[in-house]
């Protein structure tokens, strides 16, 4: 953005109240977005009504996650956000705006969180809104160009599904949540539901109507409705709502995601036919797990979940048709997919992205999981974060940036649309590998564009350490390019911050 003065002093009609005009022109940034990336309850503070202030404060679902956790080798924190990192001050925002631009960032990924406008059904927080309009014209006013997300994993408690008990298990497994519906008649049931679609999509109306009007012109629909709502939330069942595999459910929720995104879709570009509009898809490079498995083909594993994972979404959100019985890649099919759920109104559909958003963080090991794939059906297989012998992250991810160019170069290939790096980031307790991490990253990203992908621009996750889901805010899992210290204040009463050598090496990218 470039902000002009056109017309100083007008000639005062009274000595003392000269009159300063001010024309303001703006000019978009048109080169490449260059940014960091946030999520409301993540950041902001002071949020209760959502899913997952009832998930991680209900101690019966903390067990049992705990349980599930340590079953899967896993060290996990399951707290609420509580204060998070004060994001949700307009004061510690801006502060934290203008950290990214000082780090050389010209865009700025946050989501609006539903919870908080929409605290009670179908009445509108103006507070809430307001703060991220106001949010929206500081970034304007920075030269920073806002990129929304319209869903990025929560949900209003109303809209939920937040299992409380728990009952008999998988075998193989810890205990399960409860899957009966009891329990969830004064909640909307989550995605499960299609009146949950319904409802998001009267909020998407909302907040793009207020915040195009404010300057908004790229737009996230949902963040990982695959990888994380369906994978993390109903198949390992260590998010909310915790394991749904009976009945169909984990494939209702899909089928509604999906919906969801169309929907979303359209409904910006009525409102504002210039916008454009992308999910946040997380993509991750599918490897065979070298683990002999008596039990099946760990490289058909891999292919399954590369397809279900990676591909099938975007096949639909950009070709206009769903596969309903994952035939389109019939190599990759190796599980049986249960059919008839995907049947959709063919008048749901269209192609329905202007840009591919990809979160890209690292490789995952397949293998085949007889009783994951009996239960989940079209999902199908198990997966391990790392080998033995990989480099690994604060929260055990294996590093790959190869992987990147791989799955840049298919999008090229099979879509022929640009794509936004809307997440990219590495964990650590300290301060030794994100900068290495980001550079190689960046490296893939310069070579698939020398490749022909075209790339509209790179946002890290992210600025600030904050709330990291399920690890709350252990050291192992800050993401920041700035490393925060909750238990000091800085002399303006906010969470400390400080820079890691992430940052400059972001900065330096970006000179
Ligand atoms: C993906 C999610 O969108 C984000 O919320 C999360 O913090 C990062 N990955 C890191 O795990």
């Amino acid at each position: 953005y470039e902000l002009r003065a056109v017309n100083s002093c007008a000639p005062a009609a009274d000595a003392e109240t000269a009159r300063v005009e001010v024309e303001m022109s703006v000019r978009r940034p048109t080169g490449f977005l260059w940014g960091t990336a946030t999520a409301g309850y993540q950041v902001e503070g002071g949020i209760t009504g959502n899913d997952w202030h009832f998930f991680t404060s209900t101690p019966e679902i903390v067990h049992r996650v705990h349980e599930l956790g340590a079953f899967r080798d896993f060290d996990l924190n399951l707290v609420p956000a509580g204060e998070a990192v004060q994001h949700g001050s307009a004061f510690v925002a801006m502060s934290d705006v203008l950290r990214s631009r000082l780090a050389g960032a010209n865009a700025y990924r946050f989501s609006v969180e539903w919870s908080r406008v929409e605290r009670v059904p179908g009445e509108v927080d103006r507070a809430a809104l307001d703060y991220y309009v106001s949010l929206v014209e500081l970034l304007i006013r920075q030269g920073v160009e806002p990129v929304v997300t319209l869903n990025h994993l929560a949900l209003p408690l109303w809209a939920s599904k937040a299992p409380v008990k728990s009952k008999g298990s998988l075998p193989g497994f810890p205990a399960v949540a409860d899957d009966s519906d009891a329990g969830h008649q004064a909640s909307l049931r989550g995605w499960e539901n299609g009146v949950t679609v319904d409802r998001w999509i009267a909020f998407v109306r909302l907040v793009v109507g207020r915040l195009s009007r404010a300057g908004v012109r790229f737009w996230i629909t949902l963040n990982e409705p695959v990888g994380s709502v369906v994978g993390v939330g109903y198949i390992a069942g260590v998010w909310p709502p915790g394991f749904s595999l009976e009945g169909g459910k984990a494939q209702a929720a899909y089928k509604n995601l999906l919906r969801a995104h169309v929907r979303a879709y359209r409904a910006i570009k009525e409102i504002d036919p210039a916008a454009r509009v992308g999910l946040a898809h997380q993509m991750a490079y599918y490897k065979p797990s070298s683990a002999p498995n008596p039990l099946g083909d760990n490289v058909a594993a891999a292919n399954q979940e590369d397809y279900f994972y990676n591909w099938h979404f975007l096949d639909a959100a950009t070709s206009g048709t769903v596969d309903v019985k994952f035939a389109r890649r019939p190599a990759d099919r190796v599980y049986e997919s249960s059919d008839v759920f995907f049947q959709i109104p063919a008048a749901d559909w269209m192609p329905t992205l202007d840009f591919v958003g990809v979160n890209y963080y690292r490789a995952i090991y397949a293998y085949h999981d007889a009783v994951v794939s009996n239960k989940a059906g079209f999902i199908g297989g198990g997966f391990v974060d790392a080998e033995s012998t990989s480099l690994t992250t604060g929260v055990g991810w294996e590093v790959y940036p190869d992987g990147l160019l791989a799955i840049l170069t298919r999008i090229r290939d099979d879509y022929q649309l640009p794509v936004l790096i809307t997440e990219n980031g590495l964990s650590e307790p300290g301060d030794t590998h994100r900068a290495p991490y980001l550079v190689a990253h960046l490296d893939q990203l310069r070579r698939a564009m020398d490749d022909g992908v075209d790339v509209l621009g790179y946002l890290v996750w992210t600025v600030v350490d904050n709330y990291e889901w399920q690890y709350g805010f252990e050291p192992k899992a800050h993401f920041g390019l700035w490393t925060v210290d909750r238990g000091r204040r800085d002399a303006y009463g906010a969470h400390a911050r400080a820079m890691t050598a992430g940052a400059l090496a972001f900065r330096q990218v970006a000179d």
